[in-house]
């Protein structure tokens, strides 16, 4: 039954995924922001908490926030997840909660770096596929991101579309993510789809494990370890992660290169560039189960900003790659430039551009060894079990 608000969300094209339609004056995520609300007071929806997979629930008992106003208390949330990481120990997860230490910080979210003991083979085995290359004494990162309780619910909306967003996607070129962990009760907000409410579910403080990188693209290259061979490399990679998640309906929505990571590769000398950080991509599957549907003229200006990002990231790969080559000449950066300078004019999508770069586009047959091999369920289709009822 549905009980929206009357004139909660604009006017919308009723183009329906895939369908032509006009595109709207607002960006999805705008749309998306405007009908979500937190469901009323003590709502149970169905479905127990801890179903969902790829997901790790640590109740930790009644929040202890005095009762609002709010402003101030977030040490108090921080002191619960602190000793909340006792229990994330004896599951198998050591996380570096030091703010003094930790691997990065967004506007959004603090990074720390974890290691598994040796509780980990126990959810290792739990969990299966998903997390069975995790292994005692491995690092992984760990995005942690707290909201007080009376936070406007649309801010909770970025964390979940990361997590449920990279949960969907494996591919070598993009961060792989071990497991949502959840700390604390469940809060449920709600947004409008067809008619009917529809649940997402959230919690006030939350990691995100992944694997773990070395530092950003930007970094690297500052740090001046970007060679031609590598800028090439990298291009090739960076260009084939974003191929994949535009094949998959997911737009990155932020793809710069402090949105990059470089991981260690099989040797001393190699290294694998990877894209991180997507709370603000969009997924048409997910916004469209959300209520939010994305027609193909929309689709297209979306995926061209995407595409116009790459390409900045593309010239500054071919730009910085020889400054630092050993051996000048050896590496010839000149396909990375016309790639750049035909996907600048270019309106055919990326899968069509890169074909005649000879770059790699298939992802490893049998996936990568670090990628995880997440159910169907959690791929395209819900999962009907699922305590998360989006
Ligand atoms: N998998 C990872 N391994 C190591 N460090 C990471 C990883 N993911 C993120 N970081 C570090 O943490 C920083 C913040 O991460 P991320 O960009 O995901 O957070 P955010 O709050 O969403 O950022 P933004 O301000 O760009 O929205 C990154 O710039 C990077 O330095
Ligand atoms: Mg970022």
């Amino acid at each position: 039954m549905s009980d929206r608000r009357p004139g909660q969300i604009p006017d919308e094209p009723s183009g329906a995924i895939g369908g032509q339609s006009r595109t709207p004056s607002k960006s999805p995520i705008y749309r998306l922001r405007l009908g979500v609300e937190n469901a009323p007071l003590g709502y149970e929806p169905e479905g127990a908490v801890g179903n969902t997979s790829g997901e790790l629930n640590v109740s930790s008992g009644e929040e202890i926030l005095a009762q609002g106003p709010y402003m101030g208390q977030e040490p108090v949330l921080r002191a619960k997840t602190i000793r909340d990481l006792q229990k994330l120990r004896k599951k198998g997860f050591e996380i570096d909660f030091d703010d003094t230490k930790h691997l990065g910080k967004g506007v959004y979210g603090t990074v720390y770096k974890g290691v598994y003991n040796d509780k980990i083979s126990e959810l290792s085995d739990k969990e299966g596929r998903r997390m069975d290359k995790a292994k005692s004494g491995q690092t992984f990162a760990a995005k942690y991101v707290q909201f007080l309780p009376n936070i406007s619910p649309d801010m909770r909306l970025y964390h979940e579309i990361e997590k449920r967003i990279m949960k969907c996607l494996s591919h070598p070129n993009i961060v792989s993510i071990k497991i949502a962990i959840n700390l604390g009760t469940r809060k449920v907000i709600r947004t409008p789809c067809g008619g009917q409410m529809v649940d997402i579910n959230t919690f006030d403080r939350m990691f995100l494990a992944m694997e773990c990188g070395i530092c950003t693209l930007r970094d690297f290259g500052d740090d001046k370890r970007i060679d031609d061979r590598l800028a090439i490399e990298f291009a090739k990679q960076v260009a084939a992660g974003m191929n994949y998640m535009h094949e998959k309906g997911v737009i990155h929505g932020d793809a710069h290169k402090n949105n990059i990571m470089v991981f260690s590769g099989q040797s001393a000398d190699q290294f694998v560039a990877k894209w991180i950080d997507f709370g603000r991509s969009v997924s048409r599957v997910h916004f469209g189960r959300w209520g939010i549907k994305i027609g193909d003229k929309e689709w297209e200006k979306i995926r061209q900003m995407d595409v116009k990002k790459l390409v900045e990231t593309l010239k500054y790969l071919a730009d910085i790659g020889p400054q630092n080559s050993r051996i000048p000449n050896t590496f010839d950066v000149q396909e990375i430039e016309s790639l750049a300078d035909e996907l600048n004019t270019s309106t055919a999508p990326l899968v069509d551009v890169l074909q005649n770069y000879h770059f790699d586009l298939i992802p490893l047959p049998g996936g990568h060894p670090d990628v995880i091999d997440w159910d169907a369920s959690d791929s395209d289709e819900e999962d009907s079990s699922d305590s998360d009822s989006d």
